[in-house]
């Protein structure tokens, strides 16, 4: 159960470029939003920042009520803070800085309230050393601009207790971010780590003249960062096994690729690879402004999000007509054979798909006469099955039944992966046949 408020007022502590693209996604969310900035300029830039960005939150979608004239601003921290069901702090990356705020935050705001900080680098366990109530604070770090990207880390200090990690992620889950939490601290905390060590190496390739700058941002946008879109690392190696999936990739591609780790290069930052990459941005750059580009990179994202939005939503797959092969001979009674027999190599995976839900059995290899079929010691569950239960480890082969509330109708029932048999061509049996499909 919750601890804390629910939310209704959200208050932004520092409205510089996160701060001020917070402020946005809350008002997009439709809540009340209070900003407070010691800067003189700070109202009118925020105020004219969410003007202009609103179109781009829009199209990410708005919650109902949403509106900009819902944020107001006060130079007074207490007073902002004061009755904030949350707060998002985004004042500059200094640590003496944030452990001063938050000691004022925590006193200014009411106690159940969550003070979550945007910092990149300075961990929780620094910046909650000097409040009264440090369970209550946590790092809830965006990757910009948070209006429009959903990553969302976070990570407690070592005082911050357990439902404060629990209710910040539920809390920014519910207004559509996607929180990951990491169960430790870490400097850096992680996103920024793996765009840091991926650009490591582009600096490199620049340096060593292998690439030029606008060369190495093609390699990375129109190849992996097109696929890291859609999905991650781990994933792709799994579709980069081919029909042995990730086990196979682990098995035969992994080592490769940690041998070449020893090979990255690791490079000089000298004034003349600065100046290579600066001339090179900004001949890249084409001459527009950088508001420009960030308007043009806020549509492109906001398309890829509505793209997977669509596709993320559950599959309601139409079930496949039952095919039935013109020799589909040795069918025990309640079943039909695989019409087309399907060779089921050493190292290949296999899914065998149900008609619906309810319509399962176990599933049967049947092996060509003589052959003994080995256990199956990489047989995998996938995780959209994760809650079917297994009827069957016999027979070198799993089968999963979906349960009746399986939202998984006519998906995956089964991979197999066969060991130690050289090329099998056996035949999987299920109660009616619908199909499959190399993973
Ligand atoms: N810029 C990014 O890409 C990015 C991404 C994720 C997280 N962050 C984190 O967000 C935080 C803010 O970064 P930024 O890039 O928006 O910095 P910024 O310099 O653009 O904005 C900082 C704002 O804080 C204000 N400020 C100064 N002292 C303050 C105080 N005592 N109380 C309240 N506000 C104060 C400044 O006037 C300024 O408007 C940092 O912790 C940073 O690590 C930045």
């Amino acid at each position: 159960m919750s601890t804390h408020q629910p939310v209704q007022r959200v208050a932004i502590v520092g409205t510089g470029t996160i701060g001020a693209s917070w402020a946005t996604h809350y008002l997009a969310r439709g809540f009340e939003v209070t900003a407070t900035d010691p800067s003189p300029t700070a109202e009118a830039a925020l105020r004219s920042f969410v003007e202009a960005a609103w179109d781009g939150a829009a199209s990410v979608g708005l919650a109902p009520g949403a509106s900009p004239d819902r944020l107001s601003f006060t130079a007074d921290l207490p007073q902002a803070v004061a009755d904030a069901d949350f707060v998002q702090e985004n004042a500059p990356e200094r640590p003496d800085l944030k452990v001063r705020l938050f000691a004022d935050i925590d006193d200014a705001t009411p106690p159940e309230t969550i003070i979550a900080s945007s910092s990149s680098g300075i961990t929780m366990s620094v910046i909650q050393a000097q409040c009264r109530r440090p369970e209550r604070t946590v790092i809830g770090h965006p990757f910009n601009p948070p209006h429009i990207i959903p990553l969302v880390e976070v990570v407690g200090g070592t005082r911050t207790a357990p439902e404060t990690i629990r209710d910040a992620m539920s809390f920014y889950a519910a207004i559509g971010k996607k929180p990951i939490h990491l169960k430790k601290e870490l400097p850096g905390h992680v996103a920024n780590r793996i765009q840091v060590a991926l650009y490591r190496e582009v600096v490199y390739l620049v340096q060593e003249g292998v690439l030029d700058v606008a060369d190495s941002d093609d390699a990375v946008c129109w190849g992996p960062g097109l696929r890291w879109g859609v999905m991650g690392p781990h994933m792709l190696w799994h579709l980069g096994g081919g029909e042995g999936g990730i086990q196979h990739f682990m098995d035969t591609l992994m080592p490769r690729m940690v041998e070449s780790w020893q090979k990255l290069g690791t490079p000089e930052f000298t004034p003349a690879l600065q100046e290579t990459i600066v001339n090179g941005v900004l001949e890249e750059a084409g001459g527009h402004a950088v508001e420009d580009l960030a308007a043009r990179r806020d549509a492109m994202l906001a398309g890829l999000l509505a793209v997977r939005a669509q596709h993320d939503r559950p599959a309601r797959r139409a079930p496949r007509p039952a095919r039935r092969g013109p020799s589909a001979p040795e069918a025990p009674p309640g079943t039909a054979l695989c019409d087309a027999t399907r060779r089921i190599s050493t190292d290949r995976t296999t899914e065998i798909l149900v008609p619906r839900v309810g319509h399962t059995g176990i599933a049967r290899a049947v092996p060509p006469p003589g052959t003994a079929l080995p256990a199956v010691p990489g047989a995998q569950r996938p995780r959209a099955m994760s809650t079917a239960p297994v009827l069957d480890h016999g027979q070198g082969l799993r089968a999963v039944k979906p349960s009746p509330a399986s939202p998984h109708e006519g998906l995956l029932v089964e991979r197999l992966r066969v060991s130690g048999l050289g090329k099998w061509p056996g035949r999987a049996h299920v109660p009616a046949w619908t199909g499959h499909r190399p993973v």
